[in-house]
C-alpha cells in the first residue's frame, strides 16, 4: 500500500525512557517526497493530555530549524510578525482534550527529505497498582522500518511489566487475543527494556484487527504497565542533587468505610442512551458497593428527589429557597436517610435505578444541596461511633448549572466543611458538559472531574472510574518536611484510594531525614514513616514538571491568580514546558526565505 501522493515514510522510531515514573519521549519520522511535484508533508503526534511538549526540530534535506517556547501572548506576535514579512512559521498550540493533537505540516520538493523529532514528558500516574505509559501510533501509512522502544529504569525492583494487546485509543474493548504486540521485554531487576517493531506485513494484520483502513496503516496505541515493589508504610523519598521526590503508595490499610451519595441528572437532556447508558453503569457500580458502606441515590431534574431506596420510593424535596442557607428548608422536609448496604439493599437500589426516568430541567445546585445535606445527617447520626465514614459525592450531569443562579460552584463550595466536607467528583457526560464548572467545582471540593465520551463504552469509563474511587485507605494526609525543605509541590492531599499514589517533590539541602506523612486511617491518626534513597539520576525535571502541573492547577481555584500564571510561565520557559500559558514557535531562519521549500502552516 504505498500512498497515492507519493509521500513516503520511510522510518519511524519512538523512544520512550522511562525514570522514576517520569517519561521522556522522543518520536521520529521520517518522509522522503517521490512525487514529481510539491507536496505537503503532515506530521501529527497524538499525546497524552497530562504531557508537556518540550522540543521540536525540523530537519530538511540535511538543515535543521529547531523550535524556540514562548509565553503564548509573545508567540502570537512572532507568529504574525513572521508572516507578514513573509517569513514562513509555525506556531503550535495546545488545545484542551484528552488527548493533544501535536501538528505540523510543510511543502516537500520532490525528491526531498525532511525528518521531525517532537519531544514530550510526562509523569506516569498511578492507578489499580500499576502504571501505565501509552504511545499513539498513527503515522497514516504503512512504515517500511516502524521501531518503538521503552526502558524503565526505576529506583527499586520491578514486580512486572507488561504490554496489553493494542488499543484503538478511542472506546474501551475487551481484550482482543489478535491485538497482543508480542512485544520482546527484557526485565533487569530494576530496569526493563521493551521493544516492539512490527513488520509492514504485521502492521497491516494488526490495522485490520483495529478496524481502521489497511493503507493507513498502524493507528492504536502500545501501552507498556509496570509497578514496582514498595515501602509498605511512609514510602520512598528519593534524593538527588538538591532535588527530592517522595512516592507515597501504602498497601497494608484497611478501606475506610464510606457514606456514598449518587447525584444524577436526570434533566431531559439526558433522554434516551445516556440515560440508558447511565442506568447500565450503575447497575455495575452497584455490584462493587462494600457490605456496611452507606449510599443515597438522588436524582435532579426540575426537582429533586432523594429516593428511599427499602421502599423504592421517591421522594421529592421541596423546593429550596434559600440557596445560601438551603439546610434549614431541608430540615423541615422529610427526606430518607441513607441505606446500610446489604444484599437486599444492592437489589433494592437496583431497581430503583432502573425505575429512574429522564425530563424537565436540571436544578444542580438543588441536587448537590441535598446531597452536602444528607451526608450533614449521616455524620451526626454516627458522630458518637468510633469510626468515621468518608462521605463522597459522586456527581455526574450533561448539562450546565440551568436553573437559579450563576455561582453555583462557589455556594456548594462554601457549604462543604468541617467534619462533614465531601470530595466531590464530577462527571460530564456527552459533550453538552459544562467542563469548566464541573472541573472547578471538584478542585475546590477536594475531588476530581472526568470527562466521560458518549459512545458504546460509556457504561465502560463510568466503571473504571468507580473502581478508581472505591477503595479510600486514607484521609487528611500531611506530608511534613524540614524547614530546609522548599518549594515543595502539592503536600496535602484529603484522600488517598488504594491503588494510587501521592507524589510530592521539593528542593532540599543534601539530606533530608526521615519523613513521617501525618493521615487518618480506619482506626485514627496514624504517622507513617519514609525511608530515604539516593540516586544516581536527576529529579529536577520531574519536580519541574509537578510544580507547573500544581501552580496551573491552583491558578483554575483560586480568584486572584496573577503569582500563580507568573511562576508557572517562569517555570514553563526555564524547562521548556509547552503548555496553556507558552507556544512552540518554529520560525525558519532568514536565508531560508531564498529557498522555495518549506511554508509552514497553522493547522488544528
Ligand atoms: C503525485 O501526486 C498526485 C496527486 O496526489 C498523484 O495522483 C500521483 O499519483 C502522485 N505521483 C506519484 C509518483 O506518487
Ligand atoms: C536503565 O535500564 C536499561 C534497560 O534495562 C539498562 O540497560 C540501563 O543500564 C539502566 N540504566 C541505569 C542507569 O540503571
Amino acid at each position: 500500500y504505498p500512498p497515492e501522493d507519493g509521500l513516503i515514510i520511510y522510518e519511524m522510531d519512538i523512544k520512550s525512557h522511562v525514570s522514576n515514573r517520569f517519561a521522556k519521549n522522543v518520536v521520529v519520522s521520517k518522509v522522503r517526497n517521490t512525487n514529481e511535484s510539491v507536496k505537503e508533508a503532515i506530521f501529527t503526534v497524538v499525546l497524552p493530555e497530562t504531557a508537556f511538549v518540550t522540543d521540536f526540530v525540523m530537519e530538511i534535506d540535511g538543515k535543521s530549524y529547531k523550535s524556540i517556547i514562548q509565553r503564548k501572548d509573545e508567540a502570537k506576535n512572532i507568529y504574525h510578525e513572521a508572516k507578514l514579512r513573509r517569513k514562513s512559521a509555525g506556531l503550535v498550540e495546545t488545545t484542551t482534550r484528552d488527548s493533544n493533537e501535536f501538528d505540523v505540516s510543510l511543502n516537500l520538493e520532490p525528491k526531498s527529505v525532511a525528518i521531525f523529532t517532537l519531544t514530550y514528558e510526562e509523569m506516569l500516574q498511578r492507578v489499580d497498582d500499576q502504571y501505565e505509559l501509552v504511545l499513539n501510533i498513527r503515522p497514516g501509512q504503512i512504515v517500511e522500518k516502524l521501531n518503538v522502544e521503552v526502558t524503565i529504569n526505576e529506583s527499586r525492583p520491578l514486580k512486572f511489566v507488561k504490554t496489553p494487546p493494542l488499543r484503538s485509543g478511542k472506546e474501551i474493548s475487551k481484550n482482543d487475543e489478535h491485538l497482543k504486540p508480542s512485544a520482546d521485554i527484557q526485565v533487569n531487576s530494576m530496569s526493563a527494556f521493551v521493544k516492539f517493531s512490527p513488520s509492514a506485513k504485521q502492521q497491516k494484520t494488526l490495522a485490520g484487527y483495529l478496524a481502521t483502513k489497511i493503507g493507513n496503516g498502524l493507528s492504536g496505541q502500545f501501552v507498556v504497565q509496570y509497578d514496582v515493589e514498595r515501602d509498605p508504610q511512609g514510602g520512598e523519598v528519593l534524593l538527588q542533587d538538591g532535588y527530592f521526590v517522595h512516592f507515597f503508595a501504602p498497601n497494608d490499610l484497611d478501606p475506610l468505610p464510606k457514606h456514598v451519595v449518587f447525584v444524577l441528572d436526570t434533566s431531559s437532556s439526558m433522554y434516551g442512551r445516556k440515560i440508558s447508558q447511565l442506568k447500565d453503569a450503575m447497575m455495575s457500580i452497584l455490584n462493587d458497593i462494600r457490605m456496611n458502606d452507606v449510599i443515597s441515590i438522588i436524582e435532579f431534574n426540575g426537582d429533586v428527589i432523594v429516593w428511599d431506596i427499602k421502599s423504592e420510593k421517591p421522594v421529592g424535596v421541596q423546593s429550596i429557597g434559600d440557596f445560601e442557607d438551603p439546610f434549614s428548608t431541608l430540615s423541615k422536609c422529610e427526606i430518607p436517610s441513607p441505606s446500610h448496604v446489604n444484599e437486599e439493599i444492592i437489589s433494592k437500589a437496583k431497581s430503583v435505578v432502573q425505575k429512574i426516568e429522564a425530563c424537565g430541567s436540571s436544578f444542580i445546585i438543588g441536587g448537590l444541596e441535598t446531597a452536602l445535606y444528607l451526608i450533614k445527617l449521616e455524620q451526626q447520626r454516627n458522630a458518637k461511633k468510633e469510626e468515621r465514614r468518608q462521605p463522597i459525592i459522586v456527581f455526574l450531569t450533561d448539562g450546565q448549572p440551568n436553573v437559579g443562579i450563576a455561582s453555583t460552584e462557589e455556594i456548594v463550595t462554601k457549604l462543604n466543611f468541617g467534619n462533614n466536607k465531601a470530595p466531590i467528583f464530577s462527571l460530564s457526560f456527552g459533550d453538552g458538559a459544562d467542563k469548566n464548572f464541573l472541573r472547578k467545582l471538584s478542585l475546590k471540593n477536594w475531588g476530581f472531574s472526568r470527562h466521560i465520551y458518549e459512545a458504546a463504552d460509556a457504561s465502560l469509563q463510568l466503571q473504571a472510574f468507580y473502581k478508581q474511587i472505591s477503595s479510600p485507605l486514607l484521609f487528611d494526609v500531611k506530608f511534613k518536611y524540614d524547614s530546609d525543605v522548599t518549594e515543595v509541590t502539592k503536600s496535602y492531599f484529603p484522600i488517598y484510594f488504594e491503588g494510587a499514589e501521592l507524589v510530592v517533590s521539593g528542593k532540599c539541602k543534601d539530606s533530608i531525614f526521615p519523613v513521617g506523612v501525618n493521615c487518618c486511617g480506619r482506626k485514627g491518626p496514624l504517622i507513617l514513616k519514609s525511608i530515604i534513597e539516593n540516586l544516581i539520576r536527576s529529579l529536577e525535571r520531574l519536580w519541574a514538571y509537578l510544580m507547573v502541573k500544581n501552580l496551573l492547577e491552583e491558578s483554575k481555584s483560586v480568584e486572584v491568580n496573577t503569582d500563580l500564571i507568573k511562576r508557572a510561565t517562569e517555570l514553563s520557559l526555564q524547562y521548556s514546558f509547552v503548555t496553556e500559558i507558552t507556544s512552540l514557535v518554529v520560525v525558519r531562519p532568514n536565508e531560508a526565505t531564498e529557498m522555495n521549500s518549506g511554508e509552514y502552516v497553522e493547522r488544528g
